[in-house]
């Protein structure tokens, strides 16, 4: 039987104490791997997502870092080092929130929040994880970005600049450091269930779900289910790519 395998293998997700990482987290694990928690401010939920990954039966190890930090980041690579050692998979999910109001009114401050939590956040992440992975000859960069990153709507232009930006970034690192088995790749989940979605009873929305064409919004685990499997070796021959997991909601063209 066909299986991800990801034992023996050490992953981070940043943002696991959100509402998809933590199941990013939790599903890497389910496939054996050993996971370092990323939080920034809501260490209780990484506490927790960290013991529910220990009673799976492999190591976790909450994290502390913000991601556009490159001296915390930095101290958040050595503490998983120490932990856990050096990470094999690192998930690029953390994102800061912004105000969804017109370009002509967005704050600039919104923009570098964006140009920080995605662009940065995935640059410092590379410099800080790529090294070692390079010295294995194998490594996994999965970024998350969005389906909205394709769509262009009003109110999400610093969203949507801060993903593209990423978008740039990763592609060009996977060119640059395909020849050591690191493959660079994104997902792009589209408007998702999760955790608030069930606490709040607001699985489902009419409107959006029309314009999909499987008819429904997507789960937290449909998306953690693809990070796991690009991190993986059935995806070892996948590099460069945008994902979008959104029920087809965009569909970039060939
Ligand atoms: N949810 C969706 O429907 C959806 C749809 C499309 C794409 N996405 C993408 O999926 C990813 C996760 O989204 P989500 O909805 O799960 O987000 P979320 O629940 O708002 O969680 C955001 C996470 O990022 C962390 N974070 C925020 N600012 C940070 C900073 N400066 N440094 C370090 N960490 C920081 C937060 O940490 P603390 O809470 O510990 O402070 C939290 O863990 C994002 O990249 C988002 O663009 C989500």
């Amino acid at each position: 039987m066909l299986t991800i395998d990801l034992s023996g293998k050490i992953a981070v997700v940043t943002g696991a104490s959100g509402q998809l990482g933590r199941v990013m987290a939790r599903t890497l694990a389910q496939c054996g791997a050993d996971v370092a928690v990323h939080y920034h401010k809501n260490r209780e939920k990484a506490e927790e997502v960290a013991g529910q990954i220990q009673s799976l039966g492999v190591r976790a190890v909450p994290v502390q870092a913000d991601v556009a930090d490159e001296a915390g980041v930095r101290a958040m690579r050595d503490a998983i080092q120490q932990e856990l050692g050096a990470p094999d998979i690192i998930v690029n999910n953390a994102v800061a929130q912004y105000q969804w109001v017109s370009a002509l009114e967005q704050r600039p401050e919104d923009y570098e929040g964006q140009f920080r939590s995605c662009v940065l956040h995935n640059l410092l992440m590379a410099q800080a994880f790529v090294p070692a992975m390079i010295e294995k000859g194998w490594g996994r960069v999965v970024a998350i970005s969005t389906e909205c990153a394709m769509q262009n709507f009003p109110s999400q232009s610093a969203y949507v600049a801060g993903k593209r930006g990423m978008d740039g970034l990763l592609r060009v690192l996977a060119k640059e450091i395909g020849a050591h088995q690191i493959t660079v790749n994104q997902v792009a989940p589209g408007w998702t269930i999760s955790d608030r979605d069930r606490e709040a009873g607001t699985e489902s929305n009419e409107g959006y779900e029309k314009s999909v064409p499987l008819k429904r919004r997507g789960t937290d685990q449909e998306i953690a289910n693809v990070v796991a499997f690009l991190a993986s070796d059935l995806a070892s021959y996948i590099t460069g790519v945008y994902v979008p997991v959104c029920g087809g909601n965009v569909m970039p063209a060939i």
